[in-house]
């Protein structure tokens, strides 16, 4: 497949890269600094580009025929709001429709989720009110996302670990707290299960809970 990935200097945004050539796509990687971008390979064009530009982000989407973009762009701060990274949602979904490049494949955070509170007291207390403005700025993406024609995917991890790919995870498109296991992924496991989802339409226009 033809790929675009959004965010692929971050960390989940690397394996992103990384297992999407080890699985032979090509790849476009959008950065903002491609000092950033430390891998090269036959099938990986670097695109640089300003995420807050409908222009930037149009000329790329435009200029060939993707199968699907992959979002992985993250905010520094978890207490602070981010526009920035909305307005490229923003950006990307009305790139996407214009262009009509219709699969989405994104990363949320399960505390979004109005039953998140079944995942215990960190999720019911503490989370809701330390990270509202994190919360805030993903609710408003998923909504973008969630109003768009586009065919998408939510992904709704736990907290991100730096931990090897396992192939050891779990997901569902409901909270079910006997199976919710670690409440942590490794983003190795999140890109595996994001890539999954390009050949698996199961999840068509659905958020996923998905953790260890
Ligand atoms: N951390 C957790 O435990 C956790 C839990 C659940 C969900 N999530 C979500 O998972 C996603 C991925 O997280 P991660 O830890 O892999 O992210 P990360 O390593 O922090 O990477 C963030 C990416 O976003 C890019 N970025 C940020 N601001 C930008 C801007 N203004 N312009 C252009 N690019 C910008 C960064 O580019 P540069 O490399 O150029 O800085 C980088 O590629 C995030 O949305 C995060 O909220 C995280």
């Amino acid at each position: 497949m033809n790929l675009i990935i959004f965010g692929a200097t971050g960390r989940t945004g690397r394996e992103l890269v990384s297992q999407a050539l080890e699985q032979g796509h090509a790849v476009t990687a959008f950065v903002r600094d491609s000092t950033r971008m430390h891998m090269t390979h036959d099938n990986l064009k670097i695109v640089h580009g300003n995420i807050d530009s409908y222009p930037d982000i149009l000329s790329v989407v435009q200029a060939t025929r993707y199968d699907a973009a992959l979002f992985a762009l993250g905010s520094k701060s978890p207490f602070r709001r981010n526009p920035v990274l909305n307005n490229a949602m923003q950006n990307i979904i009305r790139a996407m429709e214009d262009s009509g490049t219709e699969r989405f494949i994104h990363i949320s955070f399960v505390g979004t989720r109005s039953d998140a509170g079944r995942l215990g007291m960190m999720y019911r207390f503490v989370i809701p009110v330390f990270m509202r403005n994190l919360l805030a700025d993903h609710r408003e993406k998923e909504q973008l996302l969630q109003s768009s024609s586009l065919d998408w995917m939510i992904a709704q991890p736990p907290m991100l670990t730096n931990g090897p790919r396992t192939g050891q995870y779990t997901y569902s498109a409901g909270i079910d707290k006997s199976k919710a296991g670690k409440l942590k992924l490794s983003r190795a496991n999140l890109a595996e299960f994001m890539l999954k989802q390009l050949e698996d339409h199961a999840y068509s226009r659905k958020e996923v809970f998905v953790t260890e």
